[in-house]
């Protein structure tokens, strides 16, 4: 007997009783058609982003020009910006902050980590790391002769900083982060967190779990737009071991007394560098402001029902996935491996259905809960069985 799951219009009622439904109405959709799934690479875009970011250079920047810095207190915006943020991934007041790239981010804390006193000089990183991640580490390893780099997480001894993903880029598998946090701290280590692919979809607690630092983008779950700003964490406890590399005057304790040598602002200021992107933080606070309104919570639960429910279908049509099932696994996405995946993400396109793929075979179907509907899901998975069968 044919299973329910294969009928399009059991999807249609998982739609039909989705708390969530309503959110898509807050996003610019041009064409309710388009399948799109994805969402964590780049969210879709908010409304509220594109009357956000008309205001600012409307209205604040040509009526208020230079004064806006401090009208608008755009000074401060990666401050305010971090601090809407920290609820959404279980940090303090005053533990965020929004600027630069994670790239950049990553950069500044992998060295903040190295500088405390204690720290070994060695840093783990798994091979399977996201690229950029990795090259920062062998970058700071070329500066700083006497940092050694050590491929794989699975032997922590004598390592002093460990960077890693919460939620790995190719299969969405989802780390506990205190019990990995513990872990490394109980071998001498300092976990530097890329949280990249969890922020927004999945429930971070950064204080609870006892993580130290921590780093990720906000144009994937947290809909932020291209480009948008990045966010770094650091626990409060550490911040008077705050010490960067990029000693920028918008880090320093008087920005404008222009003839001082660098003294560090107190707290998670010290992580700023030059003048941030006003434009790039107005559109970021905005698609922030959607999360925190739908509540990280529901987020995540419907991130975990969208992933079993394209995991059982999978099961159905024969498709082979690298994605475990929630709870292990609910970070944001299902990947469908197959050796003809670049034809086959090609072949969606032109059926206006948007996925992406990742070498060598994996095809990553996003799951973003404010805009992902369940028949997407559907139609998604079975328009890639009729392309296989
Ligand atoms: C895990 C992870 N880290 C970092 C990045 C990108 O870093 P950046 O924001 O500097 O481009 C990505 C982008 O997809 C990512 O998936």
């Amino acid at each position: 007997m044919r299973s329910p799951l294969l009928e399009r219009s059991h999807a249609e009622s998982l739609d039909a009783a989705d708390p969530l439904a309503h959110w898509r109405d807050h996003f610019v959709i041009r064409d309710q058609r388009l399948i799109y799934l994805d969402g964590n690479s780049l969210g879709m875009t908010p409304k509220r982003s594109v009357a956000a970011v008309l205001e600012a250079v409307e209205s604040q920047w040509p009526d208020d020009l230079i004064t806006s810095w401090w009208k608008h207190d755009w000074l401060n915006l990666p401050l305010t910006v971090g601090d809407e943020l920290a609820p959404t991934i279980g940090a303090r007041s005053g533990e965020v902050v929004v600027n630069e790239s994670t790239t950049v981010c990553l950069f500044q804390l992998v060295n903040v980590a190295l500088d405390i006193p204690e720290v070994a000089p060695v840093i783990a990183i798994a091979d399977s790391e996201f690229p950029t991640d990795r090259y920062v580490v062998d970058g700071i390893a070329r500066l700083r002769p006497d940092v050694e780099v050590k491929r794989g997480l699975d032997d922590l001894d004598g390592v002093g900083v460990v960077v890693r993903s919460l939620v790995d880029y190719r299969t969405a598998r989802l780390h506990d982060l205190a019990a990995e946090t513990q872990r490394a701290k109980d071998a001498g280590a300092i976990t530097v967190w890329d949280l990249s692919h969890a922020a927004g979809v999945v429930p971070i607690d950064l204080h609870s779990s006892g993580a130290e630092l921590a780093a990720g983008c906000t144009y994937k779950f947290l809909n932020g737009g291209p480009g948008s700003p990045a966010f770094s964490y650091v626990r409060t406890e550490l911040h008077d071991q705050l010490h960067q590399p990029i000693q920028g005057w918008f880090a320093q304790r008087d920005q404008f007394a222009m003839d001082n040598s660098f003294e560090a602002r107190p707290g998670i200021a010290a992580l700023m560098n030059g003048t941030p992107s006003v434009i790039g933080l107005t559109a970021t606070r905005a698609g922030i402001s959607l999360t925190n309104e739908a509540g990280i919570d529901a987020i995540a639960a419907k991130a975990g029902a969208l992933a079993n429910f394209a995991l059982d279908l999978a099961g159905e049509l024969d498709l082979h996935c690298s994605t475990e099932r929630p709870p292990a696994s609910s970070g944001g996405h299902v990947s469908v491996l197959h050796r003809d995946a670049a034809d086959l993400q090609a072949a969606l396109a032109d059926r206006q259905i948007i996925i992406d793929k990742r070498e060598p075979d994996v095809l990553r179907l996003g799951l973003s809960p404010l805009t992902t509907r369940f028949t997407d899901v559907f139609d998604a998975m079975a328009t890639l069985s009729s392309l296989l069968s």
